[in-house]
């Protein structure tokens, strides 16, 4: 697949908000059902939440449009919890496109836009300093490179789907993931297919089947037990 195809564009989901929609791919960067309900789900209380911990290391696999970030750093201005933030990007969004999306606008919190943008576009590759609970790094990295053991907390698994992009949905992939994580941490999902849930089993996790955001019957929840 072409890392970012040309024709990637705002378009909003069922629930207002919006994501970045490809017609030469079929592909977008969000659910059509909703683009901040599948983030606030899937990421945030079936992930996030349920690691059930005051200060939590987040690793994010495709940064994306930074919507995941930003649920998650407002989590954090509600004075629920701080947060590490690292997330992977090999190809970032432009900062017309970020600009055109204007998620900090769309979502209420207009003050984030200036140092949302700032972090989202800037090259550093160093952590940025806390700011409203939650510091931010980010590699321009892909998954299939990922080295570390035991850092993270939750994983958000953001990928494109395993029918436009499969070498992200690899054993190897979800063993790198697991080495990743500590004991009990957790990897979260929109994707709900069995071959997916059983290629997570092979690495070594525990597979929950949750109920899925608005729009999708199902996602998965994978557990590092062992
Ligand atoms: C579904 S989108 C992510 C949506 C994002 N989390 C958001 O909130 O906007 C998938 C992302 O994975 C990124 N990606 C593609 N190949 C990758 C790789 N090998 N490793 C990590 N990320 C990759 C894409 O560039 C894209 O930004």
């Amino acid at each position: 697949m072409p890392a970012t195809a040309p024709d990637f564009s705002p378009q909003r989901t069922a629930d207002g908000s919006l994501t970045l929609h490809s017609a030469q791919l079929g592909e977008r960067y969000h659910s059509t059902h909703g683009a901040v309900q599948e983030s606030t789900h899937v990421f945030i209380k079936q992930g996030l939440e349920a690691v059930e911990k005051p200060q939590v290391d987040v690793l994010e696999v495709g940064l994306g449009t930074g919507l995941n970030l930003l649920l998650t750093w407002i989590r954090c201005l509600e004075g629920k919890l701080t947060v590490r933030y690292t997330a992977m990007e090999p190809f970032p969004v432009s900062a017309e496109q970020l600009t055109a999306l204007d998620h900090c606008n769309e979502l209420a919190w207009p003050g984030l836009h200036e140092p949302f943008i700032a972090r989202m576009t800037s090259d550093q590759e160093e952590p940025w300093e806390a700011l409203g609970g939650l510091s931010f790094q980010k590699l321009p990295l892909a998954v299939q490179d990922l080295k570390v053991e035991a850092v993270a907390d939750v994983i958000y698994f953001d990928a494109f789907g395993p029918n436009t992009q499969p070498e992200m949905w690899t054993l190897d992939v979800f063993q790198r993931m697991h080495r990743a994580l500590r004991p009990d941490g957790l990897l979260v999902t929109y994707c709900a297919k069995g071959e997916v849930r059983r290629t997570m089993q092979q690495a070594g996790f525990s597979v929950e089947r949750l109920p899925g955001p608005p729009g999708k019957r199902e996602m998965l929840r994978a557990r590092k037990s062992e």
